[in-house]
């Protein structure tokens, strides 16, 4: 199967220019002005953006978690985010403490294997690092193509690792040419403020905030970039959410250290007035929480400084009911939102239409860091000749408003409910095959691919 896309104006992290694509089975074969090939398909794209699929590298699907599961399949949520724009999800697998690797990864396969409609890759959580685990990091560099282990400095009593194991953790990572993501906040900060609420009776969604004040996360950010400066393990720090945070990795900088940074897309365009609204406030509780506007400058900023490196989602869906399951207790709450679908369409509507990023950053956050990052660059989060066709046509002016009634996303709410944005995804492509057209599906669970990550790259 061929597809010839033609007269589209292509984005890419660094190129702006009007041509046409030529697809051969999964593959970009040429892009040139008028080109002169036959295809089995040809698409019109003119008064189109045409740009990479997008690459959300922090997503939970069906993931196990405070007495529940996230409440999109592999099936739902890799369909979802197709939807949206984003043809490849970096979901994460948890390790259960006193098990091994192997069985989590196990577990995982059960539920992901035949059931993505999208393309999809994994990171490992590490929440218990002993001897054996140890010996299992390489394993999953080298064989698997799981290149990125997570480590939580939070949750404590159920996913935190110490700064022991952190630092164990690093070197053997480091060692093997991995990557270490960080979920940093303190957590025994956050531990002790969430026990001395809820004994004073402050039991509303508001105290999940008031619990994890911007200084846990300050704290942990700097701690964290510290062990990775002192072992020169590579690192990411998921979900930023805020200045004080941000400035430790501004100041690591200065004694010209690397470290990536991801923030989502709820901590640049909600805030923690949300928190206000009595117990619909479990919708936007997730952890970190909403912060402040000078926080939402701050990570703008930090965007067009290059400090922030990606936006993903932090995607992690629970339906009402589950929601409900903290309403005389903010942390029995499930913490997440769902956000998938909505990523590529709200930065480019509050990011690129309003004027606070370039259209090549908007694909540089979106779609090239997290390749580039995660070990996929160039065959994915590019347009470029050998690139896979993962491919969108934009419509950058329609506007249309987000509302949980037409979404995707296996959720009864929207966290965004009549949100108007301006730019629609039009048409989107997964290695050659039309994916989506017109608001419709056309490829079935089991069409994603899990995609074996290569080792870790410095080339941004
Ligand atoms: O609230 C959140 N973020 N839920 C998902 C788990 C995590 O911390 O990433
Ligand atoms: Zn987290
Ligand atoms: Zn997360």
């Amino acid at each position: 199967m061929s597809v010839l896309i033609k007269n589209g104006r292509i984005i890419t992290a660094t190129d702006d220019y009007i041509a046409d694509i030529f697809i051969e089975g999964e593959t970009i074969r040429s892009i040139g002005k008028k080109l002169d090939v036959k295809a089995d398909k040809e698409i019109d794209a003119t008064g189109k953006l045409v740009f990479p699929g997008g690459i959300d590298p922090h997503v939970h699907l069906d993931m196990p978690f405070m007495g529940t599961f996230s409440s999109d399949s592999y099936e739902t949520g890799t369909r979802a985010a197709l939807y949206g724009g984003t043809t490849m999800l970096i979901d994460f697998i948890l390790q259960k403490q006193g098990n091994t690797l192997k069985d989590a990864l196990k577990e995982w396969k059960g539920r992901s294997d035949h059931n993505c409609v999208g393309d999809y890759s994994f990171h490992m959580a590490v929440t218990d690092f002993n001897d054996n685990t140890k010996k299992e990091i390489r394993h999953f560099i080298e064989e698997e193509g799981i290149t990125s282990f997570k480590t939580f400095m939070a949750y404590k009593g159920a996913l935190m690792i110490d700064d022991r194991q952190m630092i164990g953790l690093m070197e053997e990572v480091k060692q093997h040419g991995g990557l270490i993501n960080v979920h940093a906040t303190n957590g025994d900060m956050i531990d002790y403020l969430t026990q001395k609420n809820r004994e004073e009776g402050k039991l509303a969604p508001l105290y999940h905030y008031l619990s994890q004040p911007e200084v846990t996360e300050a704290e942990a950010s700097e701690r964290f970039v510290d062990m990775i400066n002192y072992t020169k393990c590579p690192g990411y720090i998921v979900h930023l959410t805020c200045e004080g945070a941000l400035n430790a990795v501004r100041n690591a900088t200065r004694r010209n250290q690397k470290v990536f940074v991801e923030t989502c897309i709820q901590y640049l365009i909600l805030d923690a007035s949300l928190y206000e609204k009595d117990f619909e406030g479990a919708k936007w509780v997730m952890s970190p929480p909403l912060r402040e506007k000078k926080d939402q400058e701050t990570l703008w900023a930090g965007i067009n400084q290059g400090i922030v490196n990606v936006v993903a989602t932090d995607h992690c869906p629970f339906m009402w009911e589950q929601k409900l399951m903290g309403r005389d207790d903010f942390s029995k709450i499930p913490n997440g939102h769902p956000a998938v679908e909505n990523r590529m369409e709200l930065l480019y509507s509050e990011g690129v239409a309003k004027g606070r990023i370039t259209l090549n950053k908007f694909v540089e956050v979106a779609c090239t860091n997290p390749a580039k990052i995660f070990g996929m660059f160039p065959r994915k989060g590019t347009i470029a000749v050998g690139s896979d066709a993962d491919i969108v046509l934009f419509d950058p002016n329609e506007k249309h408003s987000l509302s949980a009634a037409t979404h995707h996303m296996n959720v009864d709410y929207s966290g965004y409910e009549g949100w108007e944005v301006t730019g629609k995804v039009k048409t989107v492509l997964l290695r050659g095959t039309i994916a989506i057209d017109n608001n419709e599906c056309l490829i079935g669970k089991g069409f994603g691919k899990f995609i074996k990550r290569n080792k870790v790259s410095q080339v941004i």
